[in-house]
């Protein structure tokens, strides 16, 4: 059996945090319709019960982000260039998060809605690129 080290920790809680950021989103938005069925109201009261576990995840991602950066060190420019996207990436999903959260229009609704979703699914991909 392999030895669980502090990194075994660190990667599991990264890991399990974008889990929740970025495939609670995708289960989210794929419950949507079956979710408008059962009330106008019902899918709000959903992402607002989702928001409830999303941002905390959100801030573990940016904990466990740091203390990756921190114990990961110096590894040449290509990495710090591919972490600096990263940054852009973490930020945009957030931001975009926030403002899908406070929409109060059809089109804003749909607009923020699909920028969190690519901006989140391309931190996932940045994220493992970083790890490789
Ligand atoms: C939406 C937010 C985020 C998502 C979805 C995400 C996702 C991931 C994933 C899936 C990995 C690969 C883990 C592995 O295979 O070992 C990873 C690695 C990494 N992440 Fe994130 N991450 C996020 C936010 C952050 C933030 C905010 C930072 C820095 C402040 C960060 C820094 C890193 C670093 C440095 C690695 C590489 C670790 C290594 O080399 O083993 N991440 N991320």
């Amino acid at each position: 059996m392999k030895p669980v080290e502090l990194e075994t920790v660190r990667l599991f809680l990264h890991v399990l945090a974008a889990t929740v950021w970025v495939g609670g989103q995708i289960t989210l938005a794929a419950l949507v319709p079956a979710l408008r069925t059962a009330g106008t109201d019902v899918p709000r009261a959903a992402a607002t019960a989702f928001s409830r576990v999303a941002w905390p995840a959100f801030a573990v991602l940016v904990v466990t982000g740091v203390w990756n950066v921190l114990a990961e060190g110096d590894r040449g420019p290509a990495y710090e260039h591919t972490l600096m996207l990263k940054y852009v990436l973490v930020l945009a999903s957030g931001i975009t998060a926030y403002l899908h959260g406070r929409a109060r229009t059809p089109r804003a609704m749909a607009v923020h809605g699909a920028l969190t979703g690519v901006t989140a699914l391309a931190t996932l991909f940045v994220g493992i690129l970083l790890a490789g």
